[in-house]
């Protein structure tokens, strides 16, 4: 049923990152032809911004070494796959098979940009700003992500100014949108509210942000609503609610994409996504992981008792 409240933007933009922030957590390696499967799947399922692989040190994360056999199984297809890249010579290996778009990703603590980068956050920002660059000088469109924008395992509350100064730097050196990243998923609605805002103040507006929310506490979807209601139309999930960070331990899964889809739908929002094929996307991938997807709207919708039409087209989908 859609019952739509006010305040809310009429259509929200889905950056899929489960082949990528997903997969990259997992224990098991994927065979690199699941993981085109998978990407095909979920542009089948309609979404059209689907984060593909990592251009990082394959000892760092080996789950994503397969980067450049992958990248051209999934390139000729319809829609946007974006990458990540931490420095130049991960652009240099993105834009070498195409990619047209990358993602460079900061931090707002010492501790995970030492963690996951091996450098303190300016020598981070340093390592990021020819990136940016020469990413912008061949047309590459540039998302920023910032991580451990509430909390950090290691040093507790972040402070908001930390954030606000990461993001100014980051939109300073060319960055075309920011993601906003709860990577341990602390998160309360009215932290997002009151960073947003802060963020807004120091003229870093909605319209550049995007929101990466873990669901560790199952506050992603009320963190997402807060977000849509201070203005933020772009929203990070991942299917079935795969994740987490292999540098930081205590990061669960993402926000689901199906919960988000069930949420924006019902709230009469646009997303242009197939819930059906969503889930049935996630249960087949499920299978290949040997495991259940975590999120609750891909279980109530492949439930065996389960009768509604979308979980009759979940099933066939099988
Ligand atoms: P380093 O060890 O300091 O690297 O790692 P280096 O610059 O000293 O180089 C050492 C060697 O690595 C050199 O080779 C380089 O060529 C090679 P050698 O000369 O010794 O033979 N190298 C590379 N090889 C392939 N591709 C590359 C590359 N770069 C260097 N791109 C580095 C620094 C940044 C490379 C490393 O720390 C790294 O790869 N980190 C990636 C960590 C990562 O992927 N984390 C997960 C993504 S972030 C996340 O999940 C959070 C997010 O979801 C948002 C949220 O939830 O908050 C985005
Ligand atoms: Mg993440």
């Amino acid at each position: 049923m859609v019952v739509p409240a006010g305040r809310l933007p009429a259509r929200v933009r889905i950056h899929e990152v489960g082949a990528r922030d997903g997969l990259q957590n997992e224990r098991a390696t994927v065979p690199t032809a699941v993981k085109a499967e998978f990407v095909r799947r979920l542009a089948g399922a309609g979404l059209t911004t689907i984060e593909a692989t990592s251009f990082v040190h394959p000892k760092w994360v080996p789950q994503l070494a397969d980067a450049e056999e992958l990248f051209p199984l999934v390139s000729g297809l319809p829609v946007e796959l974006p990458v990540l890249v931490p420095n130049e010579r991960g652009l240099e290996r993105a834009m070498a098979l195409g990619a047209r778009r990358v993602a460079v990703f900061a931090s707002a603590t010492e501790s995970f940009a030492r963690a996951n980068l091996n450098r303190t956050v300016d020598e981070a920002l340093a390592m990021f700003e020819p990136v940016v660059e020469r990413a912008k000088a061949g047309g590459v469109h540039v998302r920023g992500y910032l991580s451990m924008c509430f909390g950090d395992p290691w040093e507790g509350a972040v402070p908001v100014g930390q954030v606000v100064r990461v993001c100014r730097a980051l939109l300073g050196m060319g960055c075309d949108e920011l993601s906003i990243g709860d990577t341990i998923g602390v998160a309360t609605p009215g932290h997002v509210l009151a960073l947003l805002a802060a963020l807004g103040e120091q003229g870093v507006p909605a319209g550049v942000l995007g929101v990466h929310f873990h669901d560790t506490y199952g506050q992603a979807l009320a963190n997402t609503l807060a977000a849509l209601q201070y203005g933020v139309t772009t929203v990070d999930a991942s299917a079935g609610g795969l994740g987490g960070c292999p540098f930081a331990k205590s990061a669960t899964g993402n926000l689901a994409t199906e919960d988000l889809v069930w949420m924006l739908h019902g709230l009469g929002i646009e997303t242009g996504a197939d819930l059906g094929r969503l889930v049935a996307t996630s249960v087949w991938m499920a299978g290949r992981l040997g495991r259940p997807s975590p999120s609750r709207t891909v279980h109530a919708l492949s439930h065996e008792e389960f009768r509604g039409r979308e979980g009759r087209e979940a099933r066939k989908e099988q």
